[in-house]
């Protein structure tokens, strides 16, 4: 089988190398891919993940045996329809579907519909209205979110009536998250500890994966801005088995439901970032794909050829698939570029990684290099997701953490306690 991978971060690395593993696969390609990638697939760097029309022609060129889109955009934007109209098996939601991540007013007003639980919520265009009710709950922090996609960004956490204001001001009026943000969330803040639950899911049933841990502060002890997400641990130790099977009843079950309900079967991987709260566990958002960097510490814990997943996922028998993960545990540590998230040089060299942009120590997915003259290169914020296994979350940290301080790239940064919370 060959099969062409959509994207070109840490996430699209790790997915190829779980790919790779497949004795079904005989050739992967991926648009536009990295300089890490470029061990594993044949990159395109000329086809950007947004680009419909290229990613479309590059298919009909290379006619692989499934196309894998993983990022956001393209998903939102209908790259699967545009795929399975020319006649590709795809993996990944519609468009029709992937507005689960495109739109947080649908998502907000499927949950509302449906019960599924979440923090109580109003959606704004008009600034008047908004701060009327901001002013009426009375009740800090305040959340306010842009609803359309913004790279992560488009959620702020006020402190004070103030900072909600300017909030609302910098979406709805100066145009901040441009047409994402003409229409906002504004919800309850909500108290607890995060869990990444991702899922397989055909429509019909829903397996979901190991849980995850992110860490999207860019400094130690959830200090600076939020980030993509600064490293990641599986599982997360606070997602036990009874949380789990609260979540299955009350969270993913319903969701998948609802969909399917709404004329919007969602197939692919459907990402729960869920709250755990005094009063239960809450929806803080669905992404329609693979988180990153939850993927990196995730699919090495996955026992089961992807392949046959995509497969059974596609024929929707995906109920009738026994999923085995491996037991073991999973860190990755980001190295970012320094000033992440913020302003930051590109063009590094990169010391520490062999002719394979690997490093003896642990895997290494790359999320922002280029590989120039035999040299790998940054050329993202996110640089490197250093990812190890181990027995246990103690021993995988160990690793991931040697294998960090053994690489290196001029003002190179990352946090120094992923998975400090869950030992
Ligand atoms: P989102 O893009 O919706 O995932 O939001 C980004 C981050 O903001 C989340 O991972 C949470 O840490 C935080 N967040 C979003 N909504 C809420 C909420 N209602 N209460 C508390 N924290 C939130
Ligand atoms: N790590 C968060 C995300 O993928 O959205």
């Amino acid at each position: 089988m060959n099969i062409l991978i959509i994207g070109g971060g840490g996430r699209e690395h790790a997915i190829a190398a779980a790919l790779a593993k497949s004795p079904k696969v005989d050739k992967l390609y991926c648009a536009p891919g990295n300089g890490g990638i470029s061990a594993l697939a044949e990159c395109f760097p000329e086809v950007k993940a947004t680009d419909i029309e290229g990613a479309v022609e590059l298919a009909k060129k290379l006619n692989p045996d499934y196309v894998f889109v993983a990022p956001d955009d393209p998903l939102v934007m209908g790259m699967v329809d545009k795929m399975e109209a020319e006649g590709f098996k795809t993996f990944g939601p519609r468009a029709n579907a992937a507005i689960l991540e495109g739109s947080k007013a649908f998502s907000k007003g499927l949950m509302k519909k449906y019960g599924i639980p979440t923090a109580a919520y109003e959606t704004f265009t008009d600034e008047d209205k908004a701060v009327a009710y901001i002013k009426e709950q009375n009740s800090y922090p305040a959340v306010i979110k842009a609803d359309g996609l913004a790279l992560g960004k488009g959620v702020i956490i006020a402190k004070d009536f103030e900072e909600a204001k300017a909030a609302v001001h910098s979406m709805l009026v100066d145009g901040k998250f441009g047409k994402s943000g003409s229409e906002i969330v504004v919800e309850e803040f909500m108290d607890g500890t995060e869990v990444t639950v991702l899922a397989f899911t055909d429509g019909k049933s829903v397996k979901p994966m190991v849980s995850s841990m992110d860490h999207k502060r860019a400094y130690d002890n959830d200090e600076g801005l939020n980030t993509g997400g600064m490293g990641t641990i599986a599982p997360n130790p606070l997602y036990t088995p009874e949380i789990a099977a609260e979540c299955m009843e009350k969270i993913f079950l319903p969701t998948i439901k609802a969909m399917s309900a709404e004329g919007r079967p969602f197939k692919g991987c459907l990402y729960f970032g869920l709250m755990l709260t005094k009063n239960g566990a809450k929806v803080v958002e669905y992404n329609c794909r693979f988180g990153d960097p939850e993927t990196q510490v995730v699919l090495p814990l996955l026992e089961t050829d992807l392949v046959d997943i995509m497969e059974a996922i596609t024929e929707e028998r995906l109920g009738d698939l026994d999923i085995k993960w491996s037991g073991k545990s999973c860190a990755c540590v980001v190295m970012a570029s320094g000033g992440y998230p913020e302003k930051y040089e590109t063009g590094k060299p990169i010391s520490g990684l062999d002719e394979k942009g690997q490093s003896p120590l642990a895997y290494v997915y790359h999320a922002g290099t280029k590989l120039e003259d035999g040299k790998y290169l940054t050329t993202g914020g996110r640089v490197l997701g250093v990812t190890a296994t181990g027995d246990d979350l103690r021993s995988a940290l160990d690793s991931a953490y040697k294998a960090v301080e053994s690489i290196s790239f001029e003002k190179a940064h990352y946090r120094h306690d992923i998975g400090k919370k869950a030992l």
